[in-house]
């Protein structure tokens, strides 16, 4: 209601105020995602920009489209700025080796992991003998996981290895059910199918949980109570601004980001932290999930629940260039955990993008491009040895050594690591994923 002194004022003047007042509540809310109130400051601002804004930027980055205009991929210093995370330094790294007394994973080393949110206050934490845990999922749309899907498991199962924590990890067959041309059973049995890859990552029995959504939800005491809290604490404003819904989506959609933030909270999981509430959790994840988890952080003191900490990750690119991320949908675009060495020689020599010259010649001359070859990029993500790595960059970017040969040394890295994985996963029984999958209490007191 407007109440001041109208005498002076003409009916022009008045309505030209409200038309100024209703566009400036419009605005606030389009900016917060809050409904304005006279007398109170908006919550956490930083929730609805989800960084895609129009005019300057050639990279769009959201969970579900990674497309840039950069053959050298996304520009990740400018995906910081705009997520409103923190770039993992030096410093950081160091005190995680300090912390940990392990050397940093590659995946540090190299700035694949390359930004975090509240990383510090982790370990703070556990540097005070408090204990946290870690929770990170996957979305099984289909049968086929293809090496990039790895990334975020191989680092998560490090992280559990040297912090010795517990790790929850959510598969979304729901998810995919809503979002895919999919049954509810098809989802439910890749859900089980993934399973068998994660496992073969080496994840510790005693210390994992993997659940389906689909079978969780509806047999947990804490997990769905957290899920109302989410969704009573998110409007469909916010969740349009920061996912892209439209009022055309299934109400199913609308409502996931829920579903996905729940396992933040140690209340989801009462047999395993003994139905403590303050658990902190900490999210390996790639950034383009990020959304996901700024909405957790923005809901989680509204509900009393301390916010997870996160760990991004670059994409992983797809092998026609780091244009875009590798997707499971297009054979070529990928390499397959299920590829014989011979389909992962074919694809390499066929289909990796070369930062090399048209000719040898050329090549000899100028050199390669380090930065938008696949095959480099690739062995940046999978080479273990940092000196090998540095010897392989100097040869190719002086010209020394070509593309063939540089591929070759990518083939000879991912045919036995592709191997062993395989051979992992034919270990995995039915047996085993029903005890991972079997909701317990882990080797942790709590
Ligand atoms: N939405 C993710 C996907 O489609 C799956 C997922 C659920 C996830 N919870 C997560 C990924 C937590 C990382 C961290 O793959």
């Amino acid at each position: 209601e407007l109440s001041f002194n109208m005498g002076s004022l003409s009916v022009d003047e008045i309505e030209a105020a409200v038309r100024m007042l209703l566009s400036l509540k419009l605005l606030y809310k389009t900016t917060t995602g809050q409904d304005y109130q006279a007398g109170l400051p908006p919550r956490d601002l930083v929730l609805i920009n989800n960084g895609t804004s129009k005019e300057e930027d050639e990279d769009f980055v959201d969970p579900w489209t990674v497309q840039t205009s950069n053959a050298k991929g996304v520009d990740y210093d400018k995906l910081i700025v705009r997520f409103g995370s923190s770039k993992i330094d030096t410093d950081l790294i160091n005190r995680i080796e300090r912390a940990t007394g392990q050397k940093p994973h590659r995946f540090l080393r190299r700035g694949i992991f390359f930004s975090h949110r509240d990383m510090d206050q982790i370990l703070d934490a556990y540097e005070n003998k408090k204990s946290f845990y870690l929770y990170t999922g996957r979305g099984p749309s289909s049968q086929a996981m293809h090496v990039g899907h790895l990334i975020p498991f191989i680092f998560t199962k490090w992280l559990q290895e040297v912090f010795d924590v517990p790790l929850v990890v959510q598969l979304t067959d729901d998810e995919k059910y809503l979002w895919k041309d999919l049954t509810i059973e098809k989802s439910y049995e890749y859900a089980r199918e993934n399973a068998k890859d994660i496992i073969a990552c080496g994840f510790d029995i005693n210390k994992t949980f993997i659940f389906s959504d689909l079978d969780y939800l509806g047999t947990s005491t804490g997990f769905y109570k957290n899920i109302v809290k989410v969704q009573k604490h998110v409007t469909f404003n916010q969740v349009k601004g920061i996912f892209g819904f439209t009022d055309s989506d299934c109400i199913g959609k609308i409502s996931f980001p829920a579903i996905q933030a729940a396992p933040s909270f140690s209340s989801s999981f009462p047999q395993i932290f003994n139905g403590k509430e303050n658990i902190q959790c900490l999210i390996p994840c790639a950034i383009d999930q990020d959304p996901y988890f700024r909405m957790t952080r923005d809901v989680a003191p509204r509900i009393g629940q301390p916010k997870p900490a996160l760990l991004h990750s670059v994409f992983f690119p797809a092998l026609q260039g780091a244009q875009t991320k590798m997707s499971a949908s297009d054979p070529n675009s990928s390499i397959f955990l299920t590829d014989t060495p011979k389909q992962i020689k074919t694809k390499i020599n066929k289909h990796a993008f070369s930062g090399g010259r048209d000719t040898i010649e050329e090549h000899r001359k100028y050199g390669g491009n380090c930065d938008v070859d696949v095959s480099f990029m690739y062995l940046t993500f999978f080479l273990e040895d940092d000196d090998r790595l540095e010897q392989l960059k100097q040869a190719y970017t002086s010209g020394e050594l070509l593309t063939g040969e540089l591929k070759k040394v990518l083939i000879e890295t991912l045919q036995p690591l592709i191997a062993a994985h395989q051979e992992r996963r034919k270990q995995v029984t039915d047996e085993m994923v029903k005890q991972f999958m079997t909701p317990r209490k882990l080797a942790f007191e709590f």
